[in-house]
Protein backbone atom coordinates (compact mmCIF):
# COMPACT_ATOMS: atom_id res chain seq x y z
CA UNK A 1 0.00 0.00 0.00
CA UNK A 2 1.49 3.50 -0.85
CA UNK A 3 0.53 5.81 1.64
CA UNK A 4 0.96 9.51 0.96
CA UNK A 5 -0.30 12.59 2.68
CA UNK A 6 -1.44 16.40 3.85
CA UNK A 7 0.47 18.00 5.88
CA UNK A 8 -0.61 21.74 7.77
CA UNK A 9 -1.88 22.89 10.99
CA UNK A 10 -4.94 23.00 11.16
CA UNK A 11 -5.13 20.02 8.65
CA UNK A 12 -8.74 18.79 9.63
CA UNK A 13 -10.49 20.73 7.23
CA UNK A 14 -8.03 19.96 3.99
CA UNK A 15 -10.12 18.83 1.00
CA UNK A 16 -7.10 16.78 -0.44
CA UNK A 17 -7.85 13.86 1.14
CA UNK A 18 -10.98 13.61 -0.40
CA UNK A 19 -9.64 14.52 -3.81
CA UNK A 20 -6.68 11.44 -3.41
CA UNK A 21 -8.57 9.04 -1.95
CA UNK A 22 -11.69 9.54 -4.84
CA UNK A 23 -8.87 9.42 -7.59
CA UNK A 24 -7.04 6.26 -5.80
CA UNK A 25 -11.11 4.01 -5.16
CA UNK A 26 -12.10 5.24 -9.01
CA UNK A 27 -8.59 3.74 -10.38
CA UNK A 28 -8.45 0.74 -8.18
CA UNK A 29 -4.89 2.34 -6.83
CA UNK A 30 -3.85 0.48 -3.67
CA UNK A 31 -2.84 3.52 -1.97
CA UNK A 32 -4.22 5.85 1.11
CA UNK A 33 -3.63 9.57 1.52
CA UNK A 34 -4.12 10.66 5.19
CA UNK A 35 -4.10 14.01 6.77
CA UNK A 36 -0.75 15.05 9.08
CA UNK A 37 -1.01 17.90 11.51
CA UNK A 38 2.55 18.35 12.64
CA UNK A 39 3.18 20.95 15.72
CA UNK A 40 3.54 23.79 14.52
CA UNK A 41 7.18 24.20 15.74
CA UNK A 42 8.42 21.26 14.17
CA UNK A 43 7.90 20.38 10.78
CA UNK A 44 11.56 20.13 9.82
CA UNK A 45 12.16 17.45 12.58
CA UNK A 46 8.49 15.65 11.38
CA UNK A 47 9.76 15.45 7.63
CA UNK A 48 13.03 14.22 8.69
CA UNK A 49 11.45 11.37 10.73
CA UNK A 50 9.55 10.37 7.43
CA UNK A 51 12.80 9.64 5.58
CA UNK A 52 12.58 6.24 6.33
CA UNK A 53 10.13 6.07 3.29
CA UNK A 54 6.87 4.66 4.69
CA UNK A 55 5.20 7.74 3.14
CA UNK A 56 5.53 8.31 -0.48
CA UNK A 57 5.04 11.85 -0.76
CA UNK A 58 3.43 14.89 1.28
CA UNK A 59 1.41 17.61 0.05
CA UNK A 60 2.03 21.24 2.36
CA UNK A 61 -0.16 23.18 3.09
CA UNK A 62 -0.19 26.42 5.49
CA UNK A 63 1.48 27.30 7.69
CA UNK A 64 4.35 25.11 6.23
CA UNK A 65 4.87 25.88 2.31
CA UNK A 66 7.87 28.00 3.27
CA UNK A 67 9.60 25.67 5.46
CA UNK A 68 9.24 22.96 3.02
CA UNK A 69 11.95 24.79 1.12
CA UNK A 70 14.30 24.62 4.16
CA UNK A 71 13.20 20.83 4.77
CA UNK A 72 14.20 19.86 1.21
CA UNK A 73 17.58 18.12 0.08
CA UNK A 74 16.65 19.55 -3.50
CA UNK A 75 14.32 22.38 -4.93
CA UNK A 76 12.78 22.23 -8.09
CA UNK A 77 13.41 25.60 -9.99
CA UNK A 78 9.18 26.21 -10.08
CA UNK A 79 9.30 25.95 -6.18
CA UNK A 80 12.43 28.21 -5.70
CA UNK A 81 10.29 31.17 -7.82
CA UNK A 82 7.28 30.79 -5.89
CA UNK A 83 9.38 30.75 -2.47
CA UNK A 84 7.42 27.68 -1.01
CA UNK A 85 6.65 23.72 -1.54
CA UNK A 86 3.55 22.40 -1.96
CA UNK A 87 4.90 18.84 -2.47
CA UNK A 88 7.31 16.56 -1.17
CA UNK A 89 8.57 13.55 -2.19
CA UNK A 90 10.83 10.55 0.03
CA UNK A 91 13.09 8.90 -2.09
CA UNK A 92 13.40 5.68 -1.40
CA UNK A 93 17.35 6.40 -0.77
CA UNK A 94 16.08 8.97 2.44
CA UNK A 95 16.61 12.15 0.13
CA UNK A 96 13.28 14.82 0.27
CA UNK A 97 12.55 16.56 -2.95
CA UNK A 98 10.62 19.86 -2.58
CA UNK A 99 8.40 21.12 -5.54
CA UNK A 100 6.04 23.36 -6.44
CA UNK A 101 2.09 22.41 -8.14
CA UNK A 102 0.55 25.30 -7.45
CA UNK A 103 0.91 27.40 -10.72
CA UNK A 104 0.07 24.29 -12.64
CA UNK A 105 -3.19 23.79 -10.77
CA UNK A 106 -3.42 27.98 -11.48
CA UNK A 107 -3.62 27.06 -14.92
CA UNK A 108 -5.76 24.15 -14.87
CA UNK A 109 -8.14 26.41 -12.87
CA UNK A 110 -7.95 28.70 -16.17
CA UNK A 111 -7.98 26.54 -18.54
CA UNK A 112 -11.24 24.71 -17.23
CA UNK A 113 -13.45 27.04 -15.88
CA UNK A 114 -12.28 30.45 -18.53
CA UNK A 115 -11.74 28.37 -22.01
CA UNK A 116 -9.27 29.89 -24.49
CA UNK A 117 -7.95 31.91 -21.58
CA UNK A 118 -4.22 32.50 -22.83
CA UNK A 119 -1.94 33.92 -20.52
CA UNK A 120 0.74 35.15 -23.00
CA UNK A 121 -2.11 37.52 -24.80
CA UNK A 122 -2.10 40.61 -22.36
CA UNK A 123 -0.98 41.86 -18.65
CA UNK A 124 -2.07 39.99 -15.99
CA UNK A 125 -2.92 41.53 -12.72
CA UNK A 126 -1.99 39.82 -9.24
CA UNK A 127 -3.70 41.56 -6.05
CA UNK A 128 -1.85 40.62 -2.68
CA UNK A 129 1.86 40.19 -2.21
CA UNK A 130 1.96 37.49 -0.13
CA UNK A 131 3.12 33.88 -0.20
CA UNK A 132 -0.05 33.05 -2.20
CA UNK A 133 0.54 35.79 -4.58
CA UNK A 134 4.65 35.61 -5.13
CA UNK A 135 3.37 31.81 -6.17
CA UNK A 136 0.40 32.93 -8.75
CA UNK A 137 3.12 36.03 -9.96
CA UNK A 138 6.33 33.36 -10.46
CA UNK A 139 3.31 30.82 -12.70
CA UNK A 140 2.46 33.83 -14.72
CA UNK A 141 6.05 34.80 -15.20
CA UNK A 142 6.76 31.02 -16.50
CA UNK A 143 3.49 30.74 -18.65
CA UNK A 144 5.20 33.81 -21.06
CA UNK A 145 2.61 36.25 -19.45
CA UNK A 146 4.01 39.70 -20.97
CA UNK A 147 3.78 41.52 -17.76
CA UNK A 148 2.58 40.50 -14.28
CA UNK A 149 1.32 43.52 -11.94
CA UNK A 150 1.73 43.11 -8.24
CA UNK A 151 -1.10 45.34 -6.62
CA UNK A 152 -0.41 45.52 -2.49
CA UNK A 153 -1.70 47.92 -0.18
CA UNK A 154 1.68 47.75 1.40
CA UNK A 155 3.62 48.88 -1.83
CA UNK A 156 6.74 47.76 -0.59
CA UNK A 157 5.79 44.16 -0.35
CA UNK A 158 4.84 44.41 -3.67
CA UNK A 159 8.48 45.81 -4.74
CA UNK A 160 9.76 43.19 -3.22
CA UNK A 161 7.72 40.00 -4.98
CA UNK A 162 8.05 41.96 -7.87
CA UNK A 163 11.73 41.56 -7.34
CA UNK A 164 12.24 38.03 -6.92
CA UNK A 165 9.82 36.57 -9.39
CA UNK A 166 11.92 39.13 -12.59
CA UNK A 167 11.56 41.73 -14.89
CA UNK A 168 8.20 40.89 -16.50
CA UNK A 169 6.77 41.82 -12.65
CA UNK A 170 5.79 45.54 -12.19
CA UNK A 171 4.39 46.62 -8.52
CA UNK A 172 1.82 48.88 -7.75
CA UNK A 173 0.35 50.59 -4.63
CA UNK A 174 -3.51 49.74 -4.16
CA UNK A 175 -4.25 53.10 -4.87
CA UNK A 176 -3.16 52.78 -8.23
CA UNK A 177 -4.91 49.57 -8.89
CA UNK A 178 -7.54 51.08 -11.62
CA UNK A 179 -4.16 51.73 -13.73
CA UNK A 180 -2.96 48.34 -12.96
CA UNK A 181 -6.08 46.77 -13.88
CA UNK A 182 -6.42 48.98 -17.77
CA UNK A 183 -5.87 46.23 -20.22
CA UNK A 184 -5.44 43.50 -18.33
CA UNK A 185 -6.59 39.45 -19.57
CA UNK A 186 -6.73 38.17 -15.94
CA UNK A 187 -7.29 39.57 -12.36
CA UNK A 188 -6.51 37.46 -9.54
CA UNK A 189 -7.25 37.86 -6.06
CA UNK A 190 -4.22 36.20 -3.90
CA UNK A 191 -5.47 38.40 -0.91
CA UNK A 192 -6.55 37.28 2.24
CA UNK A 193 -9.19 39.35 2.06
CA UNK A 194 -11.76 36.64 0.54
CA UNK A 195 -11.55 34.76 3.63
CA UNK A 196 -14.97 34.29 5.65
CA UNK A 197 -14.52 37.16 8.15
CA UNK A 198 -11.44 38.99 6.55
CA UNK A 199 -12.00 42.43 5.81
CA UNK A 200 -13.34 42.88 1.93
CA UNK A 201 -10.97 44.06 -0.54
CA UNK A 202 -11.63 47.25 -2.22
CA UNK A 203 -9.99 46.74 -5.22
CA UNK A 204 -11.81 48.73 -9.00
CA UNK A 205 -13.03 45.44 -10.80
CA UNK A 206 -14.97 47.83 -13.03
CA UNK A 207 -11.56 49.12 -14.50
CA UNK A 208 -10.61 45.83 -15.97
CA UNK A 209 -11.80 45.20 -19.55
CA UNK A 210 -14.98 43.31 -20.61
CA UNK A 211 -13.13 40.16 -21.73
CA UNK A 212 -11.06 39.99 -18.52
CA UNK A 213 -11.22 37.07 -16.27
CA UNK A 214 -11.48 37.30 -12.61
CA UNK A 215 -10.12 34.28 -10.32
CA UNK A 216 -10.02 34.24 -6.54
CA UNK A 217 -7.91 31.91 -4.53
CA UNK A 218 -9.89 31.58 -1.84
CA UNK A 219 -12.62 28.54 -1.75
CA UNK A 220 -14.24 29.38 1.46
CA UNK A 221 -16.72 30.71 0.43
CA UNK A 222 -16.28 29.20 -2.94
CA UNK A 223 -18.01 32.60 -4.21
CA UNK A 224 -16.05 35.43 -2.64
CA UNK A 225 -17.18 38.96 -2.47
CA UNK A 226 -14.56 39.28 -5.34
CA UNK A 227 -16.33 36.56 -7.56
CA UNK A 228 -19.75 37.92 -6.85
CA UNK A 229 -18.38 41.53 -8.04
CA UNK A 230 -16.69 40.61 -11.08
CA UNK A 231 -19.99 38.22 -11.68
CA UNK A 232 -21.73 41.25 -11.60
CA UNK A 233 -19.32 43.15 -13.75
CA UNK A 234 -19.95 40.84 -16.30
CA UNK A 235 -16.61 39.17 -16.15
CA UNK A 236 -15.63 35.57 -16.79
CA UNK A 237 -14.93 33.65 -13.38
CA UNK A 238 -12.67 31.34 -12.08
CA UNK A 239 -11.99 29.92 -8.28
CA UNK A 240 -10.19 28.52 -5.84
CA UNK A 241 -11.46 24.91 -5.81
CA UNK A 242 -10.73 24.47 -9.56
CA UNK A 243 -6.90 25.99 -8.63
CA UNK A 244 -7.03 23.38 -5.71
CA UNK A 245 -8.14 20.07 -7.64
CA UNK A 246 -5.43 21.54 -10.37
CA UNK A 247 -2.32 21.02 -8.01
CA UNK A 248 -3.57 17.64 -7.02
CA UNK A 249 -2.94 16.32 -10.33
CA UNK A 250 0.57 16.51 -10.69
CA UNK A 251 0.86 15.65 -6.63
CA UNK A 252 -0.97 12.39 -7.33
CA UNK A 253 1.17 11.81 -10.34
CA UNK A 254 4.40 11.85 -8.08
CA UNK A 255 2.69 9.46 -5.44
CA UNK A 256 1.46 7.04 -7.46
CA UNK A 257 3.01 6.69 -10.43
CA UNK A 258 0.27 7.82 -12.42
CA UNK A 259 -2.39 10.31 -13.67
CA UNK A 260 -5.11 10.25 -11.62
CA UNK A 261 -8.73 9.32 -13.57
CA UNK A 262 -9.48 12.84 -14.04
CA UNK A 263 -13.07 12.09 -15.43
CA UNK A 264 -14.19 11.38 -11.77
CA UNK A 265 -16.15 14.51 -10.44
CA UNK A 266 -14.03 15.61 -7.36
CA UNK A 267 -15.46 18.57 -8.00
CA UNK A 268 -18.41 17.48 -7.06
CA UNK A 269 -17.22 15.79 -3.79
CA UNK A 270 -16.03 18.69 -2.27
CA UNK A 271 -18.57 20.90 -3.12
CA UNK A 272 -20.39 18.61 -0.74
CA UNK A 273 -17.93 18.80 2.12
CA UNK A 274 -17.49 22.88 1.60
P1 LIG B 1 -0.38 34.48 2.22
O1 LIG B 1 1.06 34.17 2.49
O2 LIG B 1 -1.32 33.38 2.58
O3 LIG B 1 -0.60 34.93 0.82
P2 LIG B 1 -0.12 36.93 3.78
O4 LIG B 1 1.34 36.88 3.67
O5 LIG B 1 -0.74 37.12 5.12
O6 LIG B 1 -0.84 35.64 3.20
O7 LIG B 1 -0.63 38.05 2.77
C1 LIG B 1 -1.95 38.52 2.80
C2 LIG B 1 -2.13 39.49 1.66
O8 LIG B 1 -3.48 39.98 1.70
C3 LIG B 1 -1.25 40.73 1.76
O9 LIG B 1 -0.92 41.12 0.45
C4 LIG B 1 -2.18 41.75 2.43
O10 LIG B 1 -1.84 43.10 2.16
P3 LIG B 1 -0.65 43.81 3.00
O11 LIG B 1 0.64 43.25 2.52
O12 LIG B 1 -0.80 45.25 2.70
O13 LIG B 1 -0.93 43.47 4.44
C5 LIG B 1 -3.48 41.40 1.77
N1 LIG B 1 -4.70 41.83 2.48
C6 LIG B 1 -5.31 41.20 3.51
N2 LIG B 1 -6.45 41.83 3.86
C7 LIG B 1 -6.59 42.87 3.00
C8 LIG B 1 -7.59 43.90 2.82
N3 LIG B 1 -8.68 43.97 3.61
N4 LIG B 1 -7.39 44.81 1.83
C9 LIG B 1 -6.29 44.74 1.04
N5 LIG B 1 -5.33 43.80 1.16
C10 LIG B 1 -5.48 42.87 2.12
Amino acid sequence: TTVAGVAGAPVRHSLSPLIHNAWLAAAGIDGVYVPFSPPADSFIPFVDGLRGGAVRGLNVTLPFKEEALMAADDVSPRARLAGAANLLVFSPEGAVHADNTDGVGLLHAFAVQAPGFDPKAGPVVILGAGGAARGAAAAFVDAGSPQVRIVNRTLMRAEQVAGTVGEAAVPYPLDKAAEAMAGAVAVINATSAGLSGQGELDAPLEAAPAGAVAMDMVYKPLRTPFLARAEALGLRTVDGLEMLIGQAIPSFEAFFGRRPPVETDVRAICLEAL
